[in-house]
């Protein structure tokens, strides 16, 4: 499929202001009577990504989130505490996390009372003392309420989306927001435990291993390891009323299925080939990066998408094969590697597609060159030539057809420029290289280069950065 999965200026100023504070001997500021704290400078309220400014935070990075959750089904009533194990890259007198809607009723680091304020979706977090840069901190956040979706600026929703038994919980890309605080950016990638505790005979389903499940007083409480490290937007604390099927493969992989009943017909035989394609997959881009894996399939029909949640991706309905095939290679292209800057999205969505047109290739349907053909065929006005797939230009464009058929199209552009041989080495090499870390555009073509010993600029020009319709194909 080449379409989703179907079925700050402000900054500036203020950074600028403590920048100059920052030199200047706290005495000194205080009698300039400066609003922020004297000492110390503030994190800056997003990562630098120009397509969401407020995304992720700076001046410290997050090893591990610790949430305990409780969702009452019935009246849709979260209850969170978060737990942030970080690390100041800087000399910290205040720093924001995102936390799009929610109460908050209490910040501690380390132990101790935090000041705290909100604004828009910035939590901003004043610590007693300032934070030495370097210094190993713990964040505690309580917070309550109704969790909504964030509307992306493509108009679809995000994050924790009610269903008819639930919550459908996906964050690509801003959604973590809406249920925890976050260093919500993919640069930052840390390791969770989850708890959450939901009403006796719904299912609470995160990522990694299910660690324990205990039921007492009519309700239940799941346990979730992630171990590898994550980006915010993968995790998901999907809660429904699912059948659960558990297993290990040969390879030792933890599976855990969590079906809804109205969709267990349909789903049951393409959930079945999960283990075969993981292992073929395995094959063409090296060993799978997690040691849990499965399937959610949710009944959620106003998603209208599914996600690649690290270690189980969490479909809106039953999943075709070619969806599954996609989820699947996500879990190498964009969670095991992940982005720096939402600009690279083709690295996750360009490569799932193409695994399907490879997956198709070898199990009796369209070769990869006929699924090209086929694309290249539509007329400089269609759709698929509207930006470059390198380029996207906003978060609007992320998840359109330019991104996953022409990311694909890139993809199979190199690979008959440098033979099967070469191009398979490339995508092991990227795989292993990047390995629970991150990726980037420049990176990729670098690395192709390097394998193949070819020079790639005008190929990588042309399939990502050129405006319109490429003519040289
Ligand atoms: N990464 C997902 C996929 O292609 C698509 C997520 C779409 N998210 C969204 N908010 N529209 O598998
Ligand atoms: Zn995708």
């Amino acid at each position: 499929m080449t379409t989703p999965r179907r079925q700050a200026v402000r900054r500036t100023a203020v950074l600028r202001r403590e920048a100059v504070l920052a030199t200047v001997p706290v005495a000194v500021a205080a009698l300039l009577g400066a609003a922020a704290p004297a000492a110390g400078t503030a994190g800056a309220a997003g990562a630098g990504d120009p397509y969401f400014p407020l995304s992720g935070n700076g001046g410290y990075h997050v090893s591990h989130y610790g949430l305990t959750l409780r969702y009452d089904t019935a009246s849709r009533h979260l209850d969170g505490s978060a737990v942030l194990t970080a690390r100041a890259t800087q000399r910290l007198s205040r720093f924001d996390l995102d936390l799009n809607g929610l109460k908050v009723t209490g910040v501690t680091v380390d132990r101790t009372a935090a000041g705290f304020r909100r604004s828009g979706q910035e939590l901003v977090v004043t610590p007693r003392h300032a934070l030495r840069k370097d210094r190993n901190f713990r964040i505690t956040v309580s917070y309550h309420g109704t969790p909504k979706p964030v509307t992306d600026p493509d108009g679809s929703a995000d994050g924790w989306i009610p269903t008819d038994d639930g919550a459908f919980v996906a964050g690509e890309p801003q959604g973590a927001m809406t249920w925890f605080p976050a260093n919500s950016h993919p640069r930052d990638k840390s390791s969770y435990d989850f708890t959450i505790t939901v009403p006796q005979g719904r299912t609470a389903v995160a990522n990694g291993v299910l660690r324990g499940q205990h039921t007492a007083h009519g309700l239940t409480t799941f346990r979730w390891h992630q171990a590898e490290p994550m980006a915010a937007y993968l995790a998901t604390a999907t809660v429904g009323t699912f059948k659960v099927q558990q297993y290990t493969t040969g390879d030792g992989i933890r599976v855990y299925n969590a079906v809804d009943p109205r969709e267990a017909h349909a789903s049951a035989p393409v959930l079945k080939k999960l283990p075969s394609v993981l292992a073929w997959e395995s094959k063409l881009f090296g060993p799978y990066p997690f040691r849990a894996a499965g399937s959610i399939v949710d009944h959620a029909p106003d998603v209208g998408y599914a996600l690649e949640t690290q270690s189980r991706p969490v479909y809106d309905s039953a999943p075709d094969i070619s969806t599954l095939v996609h989820e699947s290679a996500h879990q190498w292209f964009g969670d095991s590697v992940s982005l720096t800057a939402w600009k690279d999205i083709w690295l996750n969505e360009g490569f799932a597609t193409y695994a399907e047109w490879l997956y198709s290739e070898q199990h009796g349907g369209d070769s990869t060159q006929k699924t090209f053909d086929h694309l290249y065929a539509r007329p400089a006005t269609d759709g698929l030539w509207a930006y470059p797939a390198g380029d996207p230009g906003s978060g609007k464009n992320l998840f359109g057809t330019p991104v996953y058929a022409r990311g694909a199209m890139a993809l199979h552009e190199l690979r008959k420029a440098v033979g099967d041989r070469n191009f398979f080495r490339i995508l092991h090499a990227w795989a292993a290289a990047h390995r629970a870390g991150h990726g980037t555009t420049a990176q990729f073509v670098r690395l192709a280069e390097r394998e193949s010993g070819k020079n790639l600029d005008g190929l990588f020009h042309t399939w990502l950065y050129t405006k319109g319709k490429p003519k040289n194909a």
